[in-house]
């Protein structure tokens, strides 16, 4: 009973929210903007979450065929670019290294990605990607803002930049000069904060992709039943006309 009410409890206020706020940490999200029908979007973040996400992550619920048909790459595409390791084209997108392995490096397994979208929500992950910032009291010497403490490291380092907290708690970008890689610093490949911000939301999208694959469909299909509703109405007019036309 205690349980009904607090899940009831939860749900009202997840409802009643129009802004959002990460759970956790009360850390404002930034909202960024979905778009399923942005193939060209999708096939980049299927780019960048093959080739820096699935090294650590599984998404074991995802099909790399079915991705393929749905954000428009044939599959000889998908097996020449996007499989790396053992994977075949109906295989299900798993990760090389084990999960042992993944908790003695980590102390955390990296959870599996299927349904993050879902679970954490868009802003949120769009948020957590772009606030990783230097934490020398950490052992891996990152922190996040919205995933406090997180053990994942910096993905992105190298395009972002990396990012300190001023004495407000503000993260200022200082470039890939950092205590952590100092000698691998000035590679020379950081990006605009508008083009990483773009980079960050295609990767998103394509996590909202695979939490919800069969949203695609529906999507198309929603217009049909839209112009059905539409046809319909227009009929059921002209069948009232009819029938009234008789009793008058
Ligand atoms: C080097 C390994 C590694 C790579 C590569 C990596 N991650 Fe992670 N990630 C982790 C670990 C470890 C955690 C668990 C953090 C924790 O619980 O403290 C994590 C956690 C996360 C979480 C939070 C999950 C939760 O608990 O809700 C998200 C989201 C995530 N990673 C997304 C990504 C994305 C997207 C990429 C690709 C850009 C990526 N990760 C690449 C290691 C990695």
């Amino acid at each position: 009973m205690k349980q009904t009410i607090y899940t009831l409890f939860m749900a009202i206020l997840l409802l009643a929210s129009p802004l959002s706020y990460s759970a956790s940490t009360g850390v404002h999200l930034d909202s960024v903007d979905i778009d399923l029908s942005d193939k060209e979007s999708l096939q980049r973040g299927a780019n960048l979450f093959m080739n820096n996400c699935l090294s650590c992550h599984a998404a074991s619920y995802m099909r790399y065929n079915r991705m393929a048909r749905d954000i428009g790459l044939s599959e000889e595409e998908v097996k020449e670019n996007l499989i790396f390791g053992s994977d075949k084209i109906g295989d299900t997108m798993t990760i090389a290294m084990r999960p042992d392995d993944a908790k003695k490096w980590f102390g955390v397994t990296p959870p599996d990605l299927s349904v993050i979208a879902r679970a954490r929500g868009t802003d949120w992950l769009y948020t957590y990607l772009r606030t990783f910032y230097i934490d020398s009291t950490k052992p891996i010497g990152t922190n996040n803002l919205v995933f406090k403490d997180s053990a994942m490291p910096h993905i992105f380092w190298q395009q972002q930049g990396y990012m300190h907290q001023d004495e407000n708690g503000q993260l200022v970008n200082k470039g890939q000069k950092s205590t952590v890689d100092a000698e691998k610093s000035n590679v020379g490949n950081q990006i605009t904060e508008s083009e990483y911000n773009t980079l960050v939301r295609d990767l998103v999208n394509f996590m909202a992709y695979i939490s919800e694959p069969s949203k695609i469909q529906r999507l198309a299909m929603g217009h049909w039943v839209l112009l059905y509703i539409l046809l319909f109405t227009v009929i059921a007019y002209f069948m009232k006309k009819a029938f009234w036309e008789d009793i008058h």
